[in-house]
């Protein structure tokens, strides 16, 4: 059967990787224990109790105040963790890609709109300008969440005594991150309702875009440019087999990605 399997040979796509391991690994740890620090937190206030979830049979554990502070303090403890080894292993690499830069938000709304109209998009460097605004938003509502949690701590354990604005404006500024996280992540989910947007999931899951696409909307990222051009230049299928610049997502009189890696 040879001829069969020649005949049904699939296009095979060239990839690059985006994501190291440790990103990965720090991604899936900021959003589960993000995740269950919203859980657990809600069970606080007691949004459970209170609209009966936790009558449900196996969901009555988000009705108890003592279980839930606890897993909120063990999500807690896995953010934070995640956090500073986030920053100092980014920090001593002096890797910066993803901090804001000026112009990001006029940047971020020819993207945005030209992604909306079906246009071509101005290059991009590794990140998109909207991706560096977004890191910028949750990082500042998870720092100010863990700012105010740690002081939550602090007037939770019995003798060490605050004073009520303390114990005031902790709570109403752990709410505020609270609501500004849970806005964060219903944008940035958002985001992959874009179908561009969605080439970079396989980032996240496995480390991994295509090599075209990099070369399309990250014509910029000098590294990604470079790993596309040698992943492309090495491989050599059969004509049948190369893989197809996808010449009909690019509008009209654009050249695909030759044209925008030049420049
Ligand atoms: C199932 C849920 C999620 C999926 C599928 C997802 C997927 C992704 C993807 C594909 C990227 C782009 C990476 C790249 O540019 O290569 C990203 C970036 C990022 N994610 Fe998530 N993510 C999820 C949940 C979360 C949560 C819960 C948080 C934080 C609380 C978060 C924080 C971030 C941040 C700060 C970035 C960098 C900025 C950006 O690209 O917007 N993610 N995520
Ligand atoms: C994404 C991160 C976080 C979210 C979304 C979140 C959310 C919440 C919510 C919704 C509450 C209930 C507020 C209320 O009862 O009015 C709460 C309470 C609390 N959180 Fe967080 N939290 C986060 C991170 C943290 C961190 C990092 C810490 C500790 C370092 C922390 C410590 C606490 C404490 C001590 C309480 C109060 C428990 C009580 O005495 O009732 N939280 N959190």
């Amino acid at each position: 059967m040879p001829e069969k399997s020649a005949a049904t040979h699939t296009p095979k796509v060239v990839t690059i990787t985006r994501q190291s391991r440790s990103n990965r690994i720090v991604h899936a740890l900021v959003a589960s224990s993000t995740f269950g620090l919203i859980v657990t937190g809600l069970g606080q206030m007691p949004f459970y109790s209170r609209y009966k979830i936790a009558d449900i049979p196996g969901l009555t554990w988000l009705g108890s105040y003592e279980i839930t502070l606890w897993l909120h303090y063990l999500f807690a403890f896995v953010l934070m963790g995640a956090v500073t080894y986030h920053i100092l292993y980014h920090a001593l690499r002096r890797e910066f890609a993803i901090l804001p830069k000026r112009g990001d938000f006029k940047h971020s709304l020819q993207v945005i709109g030209a992604m909306v109209r079906g246009q071509k998009e101005p290059p991009s460097e590794k990140y998109l300008p909207e991706q560096r605004l977004a890191y910028a938003f949750i990082a500042f509502a998870i720092g100010l969440t863990i700012v105010t949690g740690l002081i939550k701590v602090y007037t939770n354990v019995p003798g060490w005594n605050v004073s009520d604005g303390m114990h005031f404006w902790s709570a109403q500024l752990h709410n505020l991150g609270f609501f500004l996280v849970f806005m964060g992540i219903i944008a940035h989910l958002a985001a992959f309702l874009f179908k561009p947007n969605r080439k970079l999931l396989g980032g996240m899951r496995h480390g991994q875009v295509e090599a075209h696409y990099t070369l399309e909307r990250h014509a910029h990222w000098k590294e990604g440019v470079q790993k596309a051009r040698s992943a492309l230049a090495g491989q050599t299928p059969p004509e049948s087999a190369a893989p197809k610049p996808p010449e009909e997502e690019t509008p009209k009189g654009d050249r695909p990605c030759e044209e925008s890696a030049a420049r």
